[in-house]
């Protein structure tokens, strides 16, 4: 479908957005896995999160939405139920990675797919570990499907991430869960954390890494979750309010957990009027609201230290960096070449089509320059967050501007055009 986005004038107002998609197929995958009844409450109306809901029915979950609530029937430990179907993890990264993590120790063989992207996307950042904690997984070129043997006995391991990836350390704890002993992960660089925090596993920071445990003891148990809303949906909407003139936006109840906060920070030090209201805690995760008003932004030097932090916010920071004083360049931000597309390429394809001077390393971008072109039909390459970055560009300027494939929004956001209509003018 192709999306025409109308330029828009100021925007106003509150908006409450779904719940973080990080949050919530942990908040599910945890409900499956616990045995007896959870609730949880804001879960994200992701499709991602729909994929992995999906692959635990498949195992004998039992799920029903009830007014605003969703109630999980979990199995238990090593009672989940063999799939009769291969898995399919759609678009989703976290549910594949994370799922494998479970799987590994399971009693029953599995067979994991994925839609075309997905299954372009590297997974033997996860086969390794597991394999050596003693799974046995094959894939034939280190992507999607994977076949995970079942009856297999997995041994703890200490694992030395060598990739910042919150998916990779959440696989190899969550098989720590079903393996024999304690399993050590330990990260030099930090990433997000919802998976340690929401299971309680014990964590031990220095100024180098941290360590963080998993063992059969923190086997989730039954739970009342409460999901905050998405951080990442929000920074969408946070650059639009800051971008448009006279504009003051209200976000309620966003996630602020701090490994997941650094565009909130870079957006500050780049001049942005972002003011945190009333912060709250639950379950370990901190939550708050944001008052956002227009400001003048100015690009600064973006460190390497920030870039896991803010990695799923690059294609709308990009966005705020364009039309801030002075050059955006990012640069340490290779990973972005193996999300949902290519993220470094598909951000420069369409401000090439904006006429703007753009140079493509291979770990980032730089831009310079302005718009010369006032008609244009950008590409979203399927990816939720590129359709949605040029979605907020496309209201900000006068012209023609449409954005292709615009359904992939229903992969984090489904509702995002509904929400940016309701806070216009
Ligand atoms: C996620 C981790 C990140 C992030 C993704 C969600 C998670 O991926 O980009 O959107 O929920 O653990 P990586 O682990 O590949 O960095």
């Amino acid at each position: 479908m192709k999306q025409k986005i109308e330029k828009l004038e100021m925007v106003n107002g509150e908006l409450s957005l779904p719940g973080d998609k990080s949050i919530s197929h942990r908040a599910v995958m945890f409900a499956a896995l616990a045995e007896g009844k959870s609730e949880i409450k804001n879960l994200s109306s992701s499709e991602d999160v729909q994929s992995t809901i999906k692959c635990f029915r498949e195992m004998g979950a039992e799920f029903e939405q009830q007014n605003k609530k969703l109630i999980v029937h979990g199995r238990g430990y090593m009672k989940l139920l063999p799939p009769k179907n291969e898995l399919d993890c759609g678009n989703s990264g976290t549910t594949a990675r994370l799922i494998s993590g479970i799987l590994a120790g399971q009693k029953f063989d599995s067979v994991l797919t994925g839609d075309k992207s997905l299954s372009s996307r590297p997974m033997k950042r996860i086969i390794d570990p597991l394999t050596q904690m003693g799974a046995v997984i094959s894939s034939e070129v280190g992507t999607l499907p994977l076949s995970i043997k079942g009856n297999v006995e997995l041994k703890g391991i200490e694992y030395n991430l060598p990739v910042a990836s919150a998916q990779v350390k959440s696989a190899v704890l969550l098989a720590g869960l079903h393996a024999e002993g304690k399993t050590k992960v330990i990260e030099s660089t930090s990433t997000r954390d919802h998976t340690e925090n929401m299971l309680g596993l014990p964590i031990y920071k220095t100024e180098k890494y941290t360590e963080i445990i998993s063992a059969h003891e923190y086997y989730p148990k039954p739970a009342e979750y409460f999901i905050p809303s998405d951080i990442s949906s929000a920074a969408f909407f946070i650059v639009l309010a800051l971008l448009q003139k006279n504009s003051n936006l209200t976000l309620t109840n966003v996630s602020l957990n701090k490994s997941r906060t650094g565009i909130i920070e870079l957006l500050g030090q780049m001049g942005a009027k972002i003011e945190i209201i009333e912060e709250k805690k639950f379950m370990n995760e901190t939550y708050g609201n944001l008052f956002v008003q227009s400001s003048i932004l100015k690009n600064i030097k973006i460190g390497k230290e920030i870039i896991a932090n803010v990695i799923d916010e690059i294609p709308i920071l990009a966005i705020a960096g364009l039309f801030a004083e002075g050059n955006f360049e990012i640069r340490n931000a290779d990973e972005l070449r193996k999300k949902e597309s290519d993220r470094i390429n598909s951000i420069c394809h369409n401000f090439h089509l904006l006429g703007l001077d753009v140079e493509e390393y291979d770990d980032g971008f730089s831009i310079r320059g302005s718009i010369k072109k006032s008609n244009v039909i950008f590409e979203s390459f399927g990816d939720h967050r590129i359709a949605m970055a040029f979605a907020v560009l496309s209201s900000l300027v006068e012209g023609n501007y449409y954005v292709n494939n615009f359904e992939s929004v229903k992969i984090s956001n489904p509702g995002f055009i509904d929400q940016l209509k309701s806070i216009a003018g």
